[in-house]
């Protein structure tokens, strides 16, 4: 099901909601039904008051090919005993001991760029900033350097895997993994690299007791509260992959977004430049603080995951028969939460398509209906990384703004990827401008 609402997401239930509304009932070519909901009261239901009716299951069946069992896709007391050991790792004190190596990270971007792209040369942002936010979740969970080769093996892997079970979940009959089939050993060979990878990674974690603790130093202490059992090799892989796959690539989506529609609103860029222009050298040292004196390049953030939400839809498979707002959801049935919809309806968004990140100020906020706006999900499966993705971003945003002008040419057409993240296809090409004489 996720698969064929990859496929174009955005333009495939545009034409649904045009034609049926906010609830509507597909049938796919496979015989299955899936509802799809774009009214915030319905999604209230779904997530919140009646979300024992609406799991994860089927929904995530392609993600669990790759990832196994893991914090993203378990469920009941397999999920709550992943969340409570994760959890430390994503608080806010959490995730003010990563600043430092967020920092660290960007500045060493920001100097290779000053050597490789500083007289305007034109460059993939999107691929430098997927390559930097690797390399933040590789030191801040797993304490290792997720650079160069290693970096880029895993990538490909990962790509690959992706799109093989992309289209096994788009034919309406896929053979089992074991049946040697061309795209099936496609598959086993890009998870045996990806395995490989990730093994590598945890042997390093388990041997190495110098350090900051990590996350994943966390899951290799942990016991299970029922068996008393450690987690096994192949369990604290699919934690890694999992987490290595959530927290990269929805963050660089969204800061490649958040360039690509600054570069069409140039008020808004101006006042995020003379915000953090403003900010004295050591104010923009990394600190809870920084995000303080920053509030418009937060606005700026919200407004752009409005309009550009990385995270397009929320599946969920429905267990029995329900009523959402009037509307039948058969038991048996997916339920796709179209996020992208939901952000852009016009009874809750005036005008929705207009960038105006003045939408997200604390006064505005306070009027938003609570279901309307949804970029990291809501209720108890809500993103366990929605403070680090948010502070993450801020402070890249305003360590490379402090340096540079980001341009890109705004007539420059772009085509969305077949993905799960809804993001650019095919990079994003810009070109940079030093600024204050910094670089
Ligand atoms: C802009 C960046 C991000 C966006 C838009 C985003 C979006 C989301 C959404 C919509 C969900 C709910 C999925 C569902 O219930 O079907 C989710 C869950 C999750 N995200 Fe994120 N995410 C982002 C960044 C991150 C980061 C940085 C991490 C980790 C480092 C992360 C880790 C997770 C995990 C582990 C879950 C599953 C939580 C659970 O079920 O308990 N995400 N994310």
């Amino acid at each position: 099901m996720l698969d064929f609402l990859r496929r174009g997401i955005t333009e495939t239930f545009a034409a649904v909601r045009a034609d049926h509304g906010d609830l509507a009932r597909l049938r796919l070519p496979g015989g299955a039904v899936v509802v799809t909901v774009a009214h915030p009261d319905a999604v209230e239901r779904i997530l919140h008051h009646r979300r024992d009716n609406y799991l994860k299951g089927a929904s995530y069946a392609s993600i669990r090919l790759i990832t196994g069992t893991n914090l993203v896709t378990a469920e009941g007391a397999a999920w709550a005993w992943r969340r409570r050991l994760a959890q430390p790792a994503f608080t806010r004190e959490g995730v003010v001991n990563y600043l430092p190596a967020i920092a660290e990270c960007a500045d060493a971007m920001l100097d290779r760029w000053a050597a490789a792209f500083g007289r305007g040369q034109p460059f993939d942002l999107q691929r430098e900033l997927t390559a930097l936010t690797m390399q933040i979740v590789g030191r801040t969970l797993f304490g290792v350097d997720l650079i160069g080769e290693h970096a880029a093996a895993s990538g490909r892997a990962f790509d690959e895997a992706l799109a093989i079970v992309h289209d096994r979940g788009a034919a309406t009959f896929a053979l089992p993994l074991a049946i040697p089939t061309p795209a099936n050993l496609r598959l086993r060979r890009a998870l045996a690299t990806l395995h490989r990878e990730v093994e590598a990674i945890i042997e390093r974690a388990a041997r190495d007791h110098q350090g900051p603790p990590t996350l994943l130093r966390a899951l290799l202490a942990a016991r299970d509260p029922e068996t008393g059992d450690a987690l096994s090799r192949a369990q604290l892989r699919d934690e890694v992959i999992m987490l290595y796959l959530a927290g990269h690539e929805t963050t660089a989506t969204l800061l490649t977004w958040t360039f690509w529609a600054l570069a069409r609103a140039p008020e808004a860029r101006e006042a995020l430049h003379a915000e953090i222009d403003a900010l004295a050298e050591d104010q923009l040292r990394p600190s809870a603080e920084l995000f303080q004196r920053i509030p418009y390049a937060r606005q700026v953030l919200h407004e752009v995951m409005r309009l550009h939400p990385p995270a397009p839809l929320i599946p969920r498979s429905i267990v029995e028969d329900d009523d959402l707002c009037g509307f039948r959801a058969p038991g048996g049935a997916h339920v796709a939460v179209l996020i992208y919809h939901l952000h852009r309806h016009p009874d809750y968004w005036p005008e929705p398509l207009q960038f105006r990140p003045e939408r997200f100020s604390p006064a505005a906020v306070a009027g938003h209906h609570k279901y309307a706006y949804l970029p990291f999900s809501l209720g108890p499966r809500t993103c366990i990384g929605n403070t680090f993705a948010l502070w993450e971003s801020q402070l890249i945003l305003a360590k490379i703004l402090r340096r540079f002008a980001v341009d890109l040419d705004p007539e420059r057409p772009l085509r969305i990827a077949a993905s799960t993240v809804h993001r650019p296809a095919k990079g994003v090409i810009a070109a940079l401008r030093p600024r204050l004489g910094t670089s």
